[in-house]
């Protein structure tokens, strides 16, 4: 008997392109955010597809294109302070909600998301 994975368990690809979608959305739309991502998203939106279906048990679409994930150093480009940090997150939990992800999965990829943005920050906030 095998576990069922978090992408079984969402809904698999069509449940996780309605997240991305609406993710993207409202990072292009956040002050903080909006500075560091690129004006057309499409090739993001793309990838982060691939990497939620396979960080969530699906299969491994990001790596067969992009090889391993990196994900720390592929973000070092970027200016990764906590208040990013914490708007990334916000746009997840908010996304996460508006796209009907029930308990328990919801909590639970919010946790771990929360735990891989946390290792993405590079960079302390200015001081005021
Ligand atoms: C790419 C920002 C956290 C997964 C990017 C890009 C930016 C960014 C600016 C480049 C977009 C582009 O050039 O297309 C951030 C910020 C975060 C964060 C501010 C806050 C902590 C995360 C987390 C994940 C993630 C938690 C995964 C769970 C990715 C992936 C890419 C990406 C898969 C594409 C990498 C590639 O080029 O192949 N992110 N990110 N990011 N991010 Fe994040």
């Amino acid at each position: 008997n095998q576990a069922e994975t978090l992408y079984d368990g969402i809904g698999g690809q069509a449940i996780l392109e309605q997240l991305v979608d609406v993710f993207y959305r409202r990072v292009a739309e956040h002050p903080d955010l909006k500075p560091i991502f690129p004006e057309d998203l499409t090739e993001t939106r793309r990838k982060q597809q691939q990497f939620l279906t396979q960080f969530f048990g699906g299969p491994p679409l990001y790596t067969e294109e992009h090889g391993h994930p990196k994900l720390r150093y592929r973000h070092l480009p970027f200016e990764i302070t906590p208040t990013r940090k914490d708007a990334w997150l916000s746009c997840m939990a908010a996304a996460l909600t508006e796209t009907d992800i029930e308990e328990p999965y919801k909590s639970i990829i919010y946790e771990r998301l929360a735990l891989t943005a946390h290792h993405m920050m590079n960079t302390p906030d200015k001081e005021k």
